[in-house]
């Protein structure tokens, strides 16, 4: 069966897909589910396969089975079609494998006799062995020119391990075969970003430091560590969203534009981006980088425990769990343009956004009690309620009003604009652009490894100062501090929508 890239031309969807981690929690949770939704959709090849691999003991049924429950949890029982759960369980094959021993690869061989499709190996397994897996699968005749590997974050814990790790993948694949995931890349209105910055004129001839003040960017999430302490613990918040998802957003803000919709053309730009980053220094730290841990807090009503208190925590922890911080992206286009980032976990709401605040009109000749208001602000809602809003600036209607100003949005919801339209989970575009062959939605190893390179340099600095993260109460903004953060420079984060 074939598809359309993004210039619209046919290529062919047919794989087999080895997923390996085909029972932990994210194939579970997102990769499943969105296959299915593939598959209703009409999206799956007939003719491809999917083999799970796991070290759990499992056979074909019972791992159909299993998969087929976690749907009936996972997809809303309206979308929960019979025919096509049917079509899809009888893709499913299953092998136990213990992944770091080169036996039992054989029956992956096996599986593939015969078979003309490319096939693609996913690793939803830890990184540190994403080496032994592409060596064994290669020893054993597994692969072949066509293969594929996907491969998950987070890609090592600095600059050094990363290279460890994609060395290892890139002694097996070359780089045109490794898909290395961001989720936030599938994302409907990550997307849209490229849309809305290349096919609209009106913010082509504006996207500079001419005309924009500065940037904002909240990610913000209501949920906790989720039982993943350990994994958490040694990351933090800037390793698990800065380094890879608020990077990628400002990549994809600051890019210059991309001669074309070749994978290689736009990352090409956003490494641009990712060199021009002003690194950390020392004396930054007190002043634009704030590091925050929650403490036991509310959110939406409920108690919720402190980072500390949480299952398997070490109570002594330094990990942040929020981080604000002021950027900048040195170069022509940003020069002098501020880039204030925060991310936390535990904030009063799950809420991902982008505001670009233009600069004032160089002459202002209204109500001076109203300078304030007299800017144009473009906000990119990603998550929940996917949208677009422009405030502009109109006259406040009424016989009494005189030529006062008044603030309003022209408002793109995307879910009432577009009722129709479901807005597919980001998991479903990405397993759809591996299929095709498709690499502008993954991260090419010098974006992962440049995004190291000046997390290093915070975290150097952090480290060099050992200082403890500031507290902030669950269900609150973040620490008090990176609410000054902003204000010392005379702005305050965005509120309204
Ligand atoms: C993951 C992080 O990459 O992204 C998690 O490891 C985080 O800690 C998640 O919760 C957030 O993703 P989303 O799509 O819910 O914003």
């Amino acid at each position: 069966m074939s598809r359309h890239n993004q210039v619209g031309e046919a290529i062919s969807t047919e794989i087999d897909l080895a997923l390996f981690g085909a029972l932990g929690d994210l194939a579970q949770r997102k990769l499943f589910p969105s296959l299915f939704h593939l598959e209703r959709e009409g999206l799956l090849d007939p003719a491809t396969r999917l083999l799970g691999l796991a070290r759990q003991e499992h056979d074909r049924d019972s791992f159909r089975a299993q998969v087929q429950k976690t749907l009936k949890t996972r997809v809303k029982a309206e979308e929960l079609d019979r025919e096509a759960l049917e079509r899809f369980l009888a893709r499913l094959d299953f092998l136990q494998l213990d992944f770091t021993h080169p036996e039992g690869y054989a029956a992956i061989h096996e599986w593939r006799q015969g078979a003309e499709r490319p096939m693609v190996v996913y690793l939803s397994v830890a990184a540190r062995i994403y080496g032994d897996i592409c060596r064994h699968l290669e020893s054993t005749g597994c692969l072949d020119d066509e293969s594929r590997v996907v491969v998950e974050k987070p890609i090592g814990y600095d600059l050094a391990s990363s290279a460890e790790i994609n060395d290892a993948i890139g002694a097996v694949f070359p780089e045109s075969r490794i898909y290395r995931i961001d989720h936030y890349l599938g994302k409907e209105t990550v997307q849209n970003l490229i849309a809305l910055r290349f096919a609209n004129p009106l913010f082509g001839t504006q996207w500079n430091q001419n005309h924009i003040s500065h940037v904002e960017i909240t990610v913000a999430e209501q949920v906790g560590i989720e039982g993943r302490w350990g994994y958490f613990d040694d990351a933090g918040q800037l390793r698990d969203m800065v380094q890879n998802h608020l990077l990628q957003l400002v990549c994809l803000i600051a890019m210059d534009p991309p001669a074309n919709l070749d994978a290689d053309a736009i990352r090409d730009e956003k490494v641009k981006v990712l060199k021009a980053l002003k690194p950390f220094t020392d004396d930054m730290l007190g002043r634009d980088v704030v590091r925050g841990q929650y403490i036991a807090g509310t959110i939406d009503g409920r108690s919720v425990p402190g980072y500390l208190e949480e299952e398997g925590a070490n109570t002594e922890s330094h990990t942040e769990s929020f981080v604000a911080m002021k950027t900048g992206v040195a170069n022509w286009r940003w020069a002098g343009v501020p880039f204030y980032l925060r991310t936390g976990k535990r904030m009063p709401e799950k809420l991902s956004q982008i505001v670009i605040h233009f600069r004032q009109q160089p002459h202002y000749i209204f109500d001076p009690d109203q300078r304030d208001l007299a800017a144009n602000k473009l906000v990119i809602r990603l998550q929940p309620e996917e949208g677009i809003a422009l405030e502009v600036l109109t006259k406040d209607s009424g016989l009494d009003k005189g030529m006062r100003l008044r603030r309003g949005p022209l408002h793109l919801d995307f879910n009432s604009a577009f009722p129709k339209t479901r807005i597919p989970d980001a998991y479903e575009r990405l397993l759809l652009e591996v299929m095709k062959g498709q690499q502008y939605l993954f991260v090419r190893r010098d974006e992962v490894e440049y995004a190291w390179r000046w997390c290093d340099s915070l975290n150097a600095a952090w480290k060099d100062r050992d200082e403890p993260p500031r507290r902030y109460p669950a269900g609150s903004w973040g620490p008090v501090a990176s609410i000054a953060m902003i204000t010392q420079d005379g702005r305050s984060w965005y509120e309204d929508y």
